[in-house]
């Protein structure tokens, strides 16, 4: 296993089996080690982290919590930039006292102010020591940055300075404090990094009640809710939180944002051409004519996956003149959603997972325009309110719409062009190309409400399932022991795979389904074919990144997997991990899991380098179970201390000792 010698991909490691642990488990052969533990100094002049001495200024210092996406740019041969999301707090394992996670009512306004400086991103400066693929923070923070709700971004392209925009802070509309519940995200080949808003909806309330039916029925389709209390309660601290004294404030979240992590000083930016919705993330190919293809999953029930083209081309170099004039890439393009048409007979598709007649779930895609050569493709409708409300818009694509682009009855829409309405997916989380076979590969996590019952969708071609092995915890009051047994919804979550015809700018692609997720040894999972005797069970995925052989790993968030214990019996909910599988040749489909996160956590923001010789995870909400606080936590990792007894959401790196590529 010579370093940097071992040229091949072959996934040889030993699979990790599922577990309760409080800890990260890994191959035999590799090792790990914690990168930045919340609390850690980022920037100059950071305290060093004291739960019971946390202030706002403190934090606004420090590495924040719940770590997700995990960026990684080069320095030189020794040294890189990590850039990290910082998605939300649990504040019941921030703070003591603080009972459990619908306790915010008992946070304080200061308490509030910390959690607001815990989200955003981190910028940290790491370096290889040694031969093998362990990193370290470094002391130089010259190059650091903590981004949190107080720093200023740009708003970019054709929604920009419109009416949804503005508010009494920013009444041009172009400038925005913060950014929030930042989930997944990419890696620009121009060496910026992309982080997606998802779960913006929780952080807003009101202190009075919204009447207004038009911004009423726009909140609810992005599931933010005026008449619930939120429990963050943020707009007691901040009015610009208040839905009824800044009613624009909220639609100035939920968009793609963009950072220069080179440049601390440079201010982010919000790129409103990419569309307003749950982003999980972002990531971007450069199409073959050289435009920008961005793919982006909205990360709901029944929401869709979009594709962004942008309209200027990207330029090679590092130059300063060249990097800027790709960093305008995003301002400008077309905006698609995705439509899978399947090719077997409804008939055939009957929500267990048994596959078609013809082997596979599989058909044709197409892109439907929502913008498209600068102009609105919604009639009635302008190019700011498509990419502002582009949930509402992908709702009315193929229905009749009256003179003000609206339909005449909402709750009976009439479709008159079936081509044009987008598909209704089970929550599209991570979208990844592959960098060796350029197919691009979605995650779907899972659609407990996908059942075909209640007016609920029940199963496509592209989302099959309505009905799936998983785990269902005890309920006292209804009297039901903990189970597993078949449940309605798609509970494990699948991956669709794609490749674009003629080019990736284009409108039609050919897709199936890799993966149904599941216990292998339950009908209904399917592994791309492979013998499912072979492969671990997986559930949720989450997060993708491919490795430099073109291996797809895969991470986990909600597994509703189960073991067989011989004192508890059935017992559920086993660690969230990490899973490798080759996308090609005989061991197409071979999935493994590569390792599993502590007691409560999920796994996220897998990063492999290019040299194929770490990867990074976050291991975000660590301990994150019912009942679970600071005082009495369901996990202590990392720290696992007498004196620091509680967990803290990190960001670690395996590796092998020997220098041997990850998966090898
Ligand atoms: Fe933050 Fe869609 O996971
Ligand atoms: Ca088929
Ligand atoms: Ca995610
Ligand atoms: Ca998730």
């Amino acid at each position: 296993r010579g370093r940097g010698g071992d040229t091949g991909g072959a996934l040889t490691f030993e699979p990790v089996e599922q577990n309760f642990l409080d800890a990260l488990v890994i191959p035999s052969g590799y090792a790990s080690s914690v990168v930045m533990r919340w609390g850690d100094p980022v920037l100059p002049g950071a305290p060093p982290f004291r739960i019971d001495r946390q202030t706002p200024e403190a934090q606004a210092l420090q590495f924040g919590y719940n770590c997700d996406f995990i960026g990684w740019l080069p320095l030189d041969d020794r040294n890189a930039l990590l850039v990290v999301n910082h998605e939300y707090t649990d504040e019941q394992l921030m703070f003591a006292g603080v009972a459990d996670e619908e306790g915010a009512g008992d946070i304080s306004n200061e308490q509030k102010r910390i959690a607001m400086m815990a989200h955003g991103i981190s910028v940290v400066k790491i370096r290889r020591d040694g031969p093998a693929g362990q990193w370290r923070a470094t002391r130089e923070r010259d190059r650091n940055r903590r981004i949190t709700t107080d720093t200023p971004f740009r708003l970019t392209g054709p929604a920009a300075g419109s009416e949804y925009l503005r508010t009494s802070a920013d009444p041009e509309g172009r400038t925005v404090r913060g950014t929030l519940n930042n989930c997944a995200g990419g890696v620009t080949p121009w060496g910026t990094t992309l982080h997606g808003e998802e779960n913006f909806n929780q952080y807003f309330g009101t202190t009075a009640p919204i009447s207004e039916q038009t911004q009423l029925a726009a909140l609810r389709r992005y599931g933010v809710s005026p008449e619930d209390v939120p429990t963050r309660q943020w707009h007691t601290v901040d009015q610009r939180f208040d839905l009824s004294k800044e009613p624009n404030e909220v639609n100035r979240f939920g968009w793609v944002v963009e950072v220069d992590p080179y440049d601390p000083t440079s201010t982010p930016r919000k790129h409103t051409a990419m569309g307003r919705f749950k982003h999980e993330g972002a990531n971007v190919q450069i199409a073959a004519d050289g435009r920008v293809v961005a793919y982006s999953g909205d990360d709901e029930r029944f929401d869709y996956i979009y594709k962004f083209v942008s309209k200027k081309t990207f330029r090679a170099g590092t130059d300063r003149a060249t990097r800027e004039h790709n960093m305008t890439l995003l301002d400008e393009g077309d905006l698609y959603v995705a439509q899978f048409t399947g090719d077997s007979p409804a008939a055939e598709i009957d929500g267990s997972g048994t596959l078609p007649s013809d082997g596979e779930f599989d058909g044709v895609g197409h892109w439907i325009p929502l913008v498209e050569d600068g102009r609105s493709m919604i009639p009635g409708k302008d190019v700011a309110w498509v990419l502002v409300f582009t949930r509402l818009a992908a709702d009315l694509l193929g229905k009749q719409v009256d003179e003000n682009g609206d339909l005449p009855d909402p709750a009976n829409p009439v479709v008159i062009d079936p081509s044009k309405v987008p598909t209704k997916m089970d929550r599209p989380e991570d979208i990844q190309v592959n960098p060796v076979n350029g197919r691009v590969y979605a995650a779907l996590t899972n659609n407990s409400r996908r059942t075909g019952a209640d007016g609920r969708p029940g199963a496509d071609e592209a989302n099959p399932l309505t009905r799936s092995y998983a785990f269902e915890p005890a309920d006292d009051e209804a009297g039901t022991p903990a189970s597993f047994e078949l449940q309605p919804g798609n509970r494990n979550g699948h991956v669709i795979e794609w490749e674009e015809l003629g080019s990736a700018t284009g409108d039609t692609f050919n897709w199936r389904i890799f993966l149904i997720a599941g216990d292998p040894d339950f009908p209904g999972t399917y592994f791309a074919g492979y013998d499912k005797s072979q492969v671990s069970a997986i559930s949720c995925p989450d997060n993708l990144e491919f490795d430099p052989a073109g291996n797809l790993w895969i991470s986990t968030d909600g597994n509703v997997l189960s073991t067989r214990n011989q004192e508890a019996g059935t017992i559920g909910g086993t660690n969230d991990g990490l899973f490798a599988v080759p996308t090609a040749g005989p061991e197409r489909g071979h999935l493994k899991a590569f390792l599993t996160v502590p007691i409560g956590a999920e796994c996220s923001g897998p990063m492999i380098p290019p040299d194929g010789r770490s990867v990074f995870v976050s291991v975000q909400h660590p301990g994150e179970t019912t009942g679970s606080t600071v005082e009495n936590p369901s996990s202590r990792w990392p720290d696992m201390q007498a004196y620091r007894p509680f967990p803290r959401p990190s960001v670690a790196v395996v590796y092998r000792p020997d220098g041997g590529r990850v998966g090898s």
